[in-house]
């Protein structure tokens, strides 16, 4: 087959604030991809570690700036630092709507939300791991006033970090992680408590089942709460539909539990056009872009069979 060249955009610098475990470990990615990467932490152990991880320490930040900081801190977190005005925004933060509405009130369209998949319990710059993203879905927000070039931008930043995109508006996002990720939160926390008020003989005994149920009750508390709250009514939803499925017959709610695939078993490819509602589509259907072109995307959606 003959390759043919297609015209791309060249890679703008990235600048990641807060270098903790997500923002340290999408600066190390994009270093070992050979990009270009700044940053800035208010730690100084956090920005001498990501210096020697080969990220440039600078107040003055320009390309795509990545707010990686606890999600109580996103609307401040730029107070004090110098950003190009023609910069985009983007943020990794677990909640969507309300961070979304405070940075387009202060950025307008040069603001896109994103929020990676991916992150361990564990928490601060030490936990940073450059393979972090590496095949995880990055939820990648495509509001009504959203620039489709700068959103492209940071597809572009996350999928040179190893991740796939997922497109999505805010409060379908928020909708959607409360009952995978959110609610996940509140009963591990429950599950853990529950095991504890049955005794000592009960968490000795404990072993893959509740490892399994219980390994984010490790996350820092302050992390959960700013998430779970930040995102009360999904969540307190999201965690009624659990409840109901918990009145059913064991025995029904125990198949209908193994009968979820959580994954699809086959793919299709597809080639979509910059175009807010094909690319949300994309994301409805449960699938993902892995590639961009000039004026197309490409990616995958579950094949229906
Ligand atoms: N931990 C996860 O599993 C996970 C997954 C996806 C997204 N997120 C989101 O990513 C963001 C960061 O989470 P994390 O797990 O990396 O947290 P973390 O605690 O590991 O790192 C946060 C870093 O931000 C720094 N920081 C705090 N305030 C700052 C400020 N005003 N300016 C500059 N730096 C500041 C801290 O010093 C720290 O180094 C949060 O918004 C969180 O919701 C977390």
């Amino acid at each position: 087959m003959t390759a043919f060249p297609v015209p791309t955009m060249p890679a703008p610098p990235v600048a990641v604030v807060g270098l903790g475990q997500l923002g340290g470990s999408l600066a190390a990615a994009l270093v070992a991809a050979g990009r270009e990467v700044s940053g800035w932490d208010v730690d100084p152990a956090a920005r001498e570690a990501a210096a020697g991880r080969g990220v440039t320490i600078t107040q003055e930040l320009a390309g795509v700036v990545v707010l990686a900081v606890p999600l109580p801190a996103m609307g401040s977190s730029l107070d004090g630092l110098t950003v190009d005005p023609n910069a985009t925004i983007t943020d990794l933060g677990s909640v969507k709507r309300p961070v979304v509405a405070e940075l387009e009130a202060a950025f307008g369209s040069r603001f896109v939300g994103g929020h990676p998949m991916c992150g361990t319990e564990r928490s601060g710059h030490a936990a940073t791991d450059p393979a972090l993203f590496a095949g995880a879905r990055w939820a990648l927000c495509v509001e009504p006033g959203t620039e489709l070039p700068r959103w492209l931008r940071v597809a572009e930043v996350a999928l040179a970090a190893g991740a796939e995109v997922v497109p999505v508006t805010a409060a379908e996002h928020d909708d959607a992680v409360a009952a995978i990720s959110h609610v996940p939160h509140l009963l591990a926390a429950a599950l853990a408590a529950a095991a504890a008020d049955a005794g000592p003989l009960a968490l000795a005994l404990a072993a893959g089942s509740f490892r399994d149920g219980t390994r984010v009750i490790g996350s820092d508390p302050a992390f959960v709460t700013a998430m779970v709250e930040g995102n009360a009514v999904p969540t307190a939803g999201a965690l009624a539909r659990v409840q109901a499925q918990l009145d059913r017959p064991w025995p029904e709610l125990i198949a209908a539990g193994h009968a979820v695939a959580t994954r699809p078993a086959g793919v299709r490819a597809v080639r979509v056009p910059l175009d807010r509602a094909a690319l949300l589509a994309v994301g409805r259907a449960g699938g993902a872009i892995t590639g961009r072109l000039a004026a197309f995307v490409e990616g995958w959606v579950p094949d229906a069979g």
